[in-house]
């Protein structure tokens, strides 16, 4: 992002937009430094195209199970996957455009019932009766003058086993897809069954109370990366192995290393999940005041 900024300061006017679709945009470069803006952003953020293949353009993705706890699946790492198979099988008629919307849960963040393809997360069975990841597929939906709700035509498609073929023949049915020539069919991953992750990964660093009170004279000692503190509603958490992990960084929970997070934890509206997950970093009440 950084680099990008900067290219957007050399050859625009130090805009950026980040646009609904999930592309990103910097307005005014004059047609003689397009070339120039282009070539540096290949040579300095090459997985940033600035010509995408047709699926890999249209994908709009929900964050996903990544970060998000009430993900079914791994949206964003399948949504890429899927759009770089579909792109290397497919061509498309010239200037024609196939939006696939991600979404991991029915809150649908990726606002699934809007691509021409939606595709929510749910769980699905493989051929060999194991819970793996899967999607149902809506198809028919639409923005601007052919605006429309997608209808769901398959439901708990398993993604590994089946979303390939089901959307090669929504592809070439519906959009005009033409296999290229000279394609080789490249294996399917075929992952572990395993249930969907409901928890996010551990905290690294095992708590442990420490033998003094927990007074707030104490707390304000653990005020660093490698010793956070925090307390929350009157009870101290051990937050040290959580910053790298926090999905809104770390930057917005050190101002609070080592004292008083509460107004900045509930002012930010988090989840249940959020909430919930606290638990696994309490060390315990809060003694004796400030
Ligand atoms: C100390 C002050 C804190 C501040 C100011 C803060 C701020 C934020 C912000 C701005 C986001 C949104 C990220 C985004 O939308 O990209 C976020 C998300 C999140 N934060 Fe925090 N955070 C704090 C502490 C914590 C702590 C201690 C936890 C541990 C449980 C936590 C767990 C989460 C989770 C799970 C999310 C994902 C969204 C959700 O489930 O609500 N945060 N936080
Ligand atoms: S759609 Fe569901 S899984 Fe995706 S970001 Fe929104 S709430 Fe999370």
């Amino acid at each position: 992002m950084t680099a990008f900024a900067d290219i957007a300061d050399k050859y625009g006017k130090g805009e950026i937009r980040m646009m609904v679709e999930e592309n990103v945009m910097i307005p005014h470069v004059s047609d003689e430094n397009l070339e120039a803006a282009l070539k540096e952003i290949a040579d300095k953020i090459p997985r940033w195209s600035t010509a995408p293949l047709t699926l890999q353009k249209g994908t709009v993705s929900c964050t996903g199970n990544q970060f998000c706890g009430f993900s079914n699946i791994n949206t964003k790492g399948n949504a890429i996957e899927i759009a770089d198979r579909m792109d290397k099988k497919y061509e498309f008629p010239e200037g024609k455009s196939v939006r696939i919307h991600w979404t991991g849960c029915t809150n649908t963040c990726g606002q699934v019932q809007i691509g021409d393809i939606g595709l929510l997360g749910s769980k699905a069975k493989n051929s060999a009766g194991e819970q793996v990841e899967g999607v149902d597929v809506f198809v028919g939906g639409g923005i601007g003058q052919t605006s429309a709700i997608g209808k769901v035509v398959k439901k708990a498609v398993p993604i590994d086993e089946q979303l390939e073929d089901v959307l090669s023949e929504i592809l070439e049915g519906q959009f005009g897809a033409k296999v290229r020539s000279g394609y080789v069919p490249t294996p399917k991953t075929v992952r572990a069954p395993k249930n969907p992750p409901k928890k996010a990964a551990a905290p690294k660093k095992a708590v442990a109370k420490p033998a003094g009170p927990l007074t707030m004279d104490e707390v304000k000692k653990h005020n660093t990366k490698e010793d956070c503190w925090i307390v929350i509603s009157g009870q101290v958490y051990d937050v040290t192995g959580w910053l790298a992990e926090h999905p809104g960084g770390q930057g917005v929970i050190m101002p609070n290393a080592g004292g008083d997070a509460t107004e900045d934890f509930t002012g930010q509206g988090h989840s249940k999940f959020a909430q919930d997950k606290l638990k696994d970093f309490i060390i315990g009440p809060l003694e004796g005041g400030g």
